[in-house]
């Protein structure tokens, strides 16, 4: 609908389709507040308090806006430890739109990689998949298997015109699959709109290819789809077969393509909480005794009946293209003035946020000192928005011991759904500039604190230098007394 908005004027604005009614007061501090924050979370934005953030663009999880006919249905959740009518009307909105009949519930996304791996991995295995997320690597490797990533060539490549570089290599699964025999291989992984690469989808397309892989060799096809609604939005616009479609026929065709499907909720539906969903019985039968011991009793695992209730509204409302093209579009806009400003960012525009490439920010930072954490913790020195370091901060060492670097060191700023306006869109644009033009002043990090697993979470860094206070310093030059 926002795309049959014409403008008189020359600009193109992605016009906002719903009011805002319930609002939420920000607090910008003062820089010196700011570094006092970094410093005290160890230059890891996950560890500043809200308190210090102006624009939180950590992430899209949990943070998506919750519509009216949600929080209506919140109020009438039909409490109960067993036998929720809630948890029915979940269960009959995963089937209409998702197009399953047997579902799992479980506290979030990674909770359900957590039964799945538990279920079909055995040690030694290996999980082939278009890339990896954080959480469904760690799964894997904690009940001892590895992955293989099987993206395109030009997957990597921050400047794109592929439309699809979630796209998974057909020849590269193949000759996967007869190396390592695909009696150890439990499932191949496809993740609906690449979080790690900036957001990238798949298409229709690609999907059958797999599928057809998948048949061939006798191997179960799980697809984690908790940006699947970002994902079908894209097909619709770049997949000229499918333009015609609604989002509704979509998404059916791609999870009908799956054997199993999960997601976290947190991001598909706006709400909490996650699930496992699949037509094949023995599937289910066989995870299901997994969600009693980890998650809670099968028809509520681990939610409140009132997330239950926003989920299943929320798995209906992904369905309406006004909706979920909000967050994909005020990111296509924001990458488009970005780059038309010569500043480094991940195109062709993703889904979740806008990407920034911090290898070509700050070129002078080597790799191991982690260019896209310094860059995080610069930008939220200079404007108080919060993004999230994606890049080697983010990878997990090998068994070794040893650093692994990430093929792509990106600073995300995440766009979640109907929260932001143009008008602060239009500030990180302005802060961006700046530090762009003065990101010679952005210095590395070290650890001073690592954790074993998903250190991104809780580590703690320094800075290499005295940088953070040069900065502060260009920036009261600059600015005066802005905040
Ligand atoms: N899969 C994908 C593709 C995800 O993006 C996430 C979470 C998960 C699984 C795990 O779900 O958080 O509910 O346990 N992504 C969040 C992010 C954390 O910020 O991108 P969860």
């Amino acid at each position: 609908m926002r795309e049959q908005i014409k403008f008189y004027g020359e600009e193109k604005i992605p016009l906002e389709l719903h009011k805002v009614r319930i609002v939420q007061k920000l607090h910008l501090v003062p820089i010196e507040r700011r570094l006092a924050a970094l410093y005290e979370g160890g230059f890891n934005t996950f560890q500043l308090g809200t308190r210090d953030v102006f624009l939180d663009m950590l992430t899209d999880s949990g943070t998506n806006a919750m519509s009216d006919n949600q929080l209506a249905a919140m109020m009438q959740a039909d409490d109960a430890y067993a036998g929720s009518q809630s948890f029915t009307r979940l269960q009959k909105a995963v089937e209409e739109v998702l197009g399953k009949k047997y579902f799992l519930p479980v506290h979030q996304g990674r909770a359900a990689e957590n039964v799945i791996c538990k279920t079909f991995l055995k040690k030694g295995d290996v999980v082939p998949m278009n890339y990896h997320f954080t959480t469904a690597l760690a799964h894997i490797t904690e009940n001892g298997g590895r992955i293989e990533e099987l993206l395109c060539d030009d997957a990597l490549q921050i400047k794109s015109s592929n439309p699809f570089k979630g796209n998974i290599d057909i020849d590269k699964l193949v000759a996967c699959i007869e190396r390592n025999g695909k009696e150890n291989i439990p499932f191949i992984r496809m993740e609906a709109s690449t979080n790690l690469i900036g957001g990238q989808p798949f298409s229709i397309a690609n999907l059958m290819d797999v599928r057809r892989v998948a048949d061939k060799y006798g191997i179960m096809l799980v697809l984690d789809a908790s940006l699947i609604g970002e994902n079908a939005y894209l097909i619709k616009q770049r997949e000229k077969e499918w333009e015609e479609n609604t989002m509704a026929d979509i998404l059916k065709i791609m999870t009908n393509l799956a054997d199993l499907v999960y997601f976290s909720a947190r991001k598909l539906s706006s709400s909490r909480g996650g699930g496992i969903c699949t037509n094949r019985k023995e599937y289910y039968t066989k995870m299901e005794a997994l969600i009693p011991l980890f998650e809670g009793f099968l028809t509520y695992g681990g939610m409140s009946t009132r997330e239950i209730e926003a989920m299943a509204v929320g798995l209906y409302e992904t369905l309406d293209e006004t909706m979920i093209s909000q967050s994909p579009d005020f990111i296509k806009y924001l990458v488009k003035q970005l780059e038309s400003r010569g500043i480094p960012v991940v195109t062709p525009a993703g889904v979740l946020g806008c990407h920034l490439d911090a290898m070509q920010f700050c070129a002078h930072i080597p790799q191991s000192q982690y260019p896209a954490g310094a860059l995080a913790a610069a930008f939220f020195l200079i404007s108080g928005v919060r993004g999230m370091e994606r890049g080697s901060i983010s990878n997990q060492r090998d068994e070794a011991g040893n650093e692994t670097y990430a093929d792509v060191e990106l600073l995300r700023l995440a766009i979640p759904r109907r929260v932001f306006t143009l008008s602060q869109i239009k500030y990180v644009e302005d802060r961006l500039q700046w530090l762009y033009d003065n990101r010679e002043l952005i210095g590395g990090l070290k650890f001073i604190y690592e954790p074993p697993v998903l250190r991104f979470f809780m580590g703690k860094l320094a800075p290499v230098s005295d940088w953070p206070e040069k900065m502060m310093a260009k920036f009261r030059r600059d600015f005066g007394d802005s905040l």
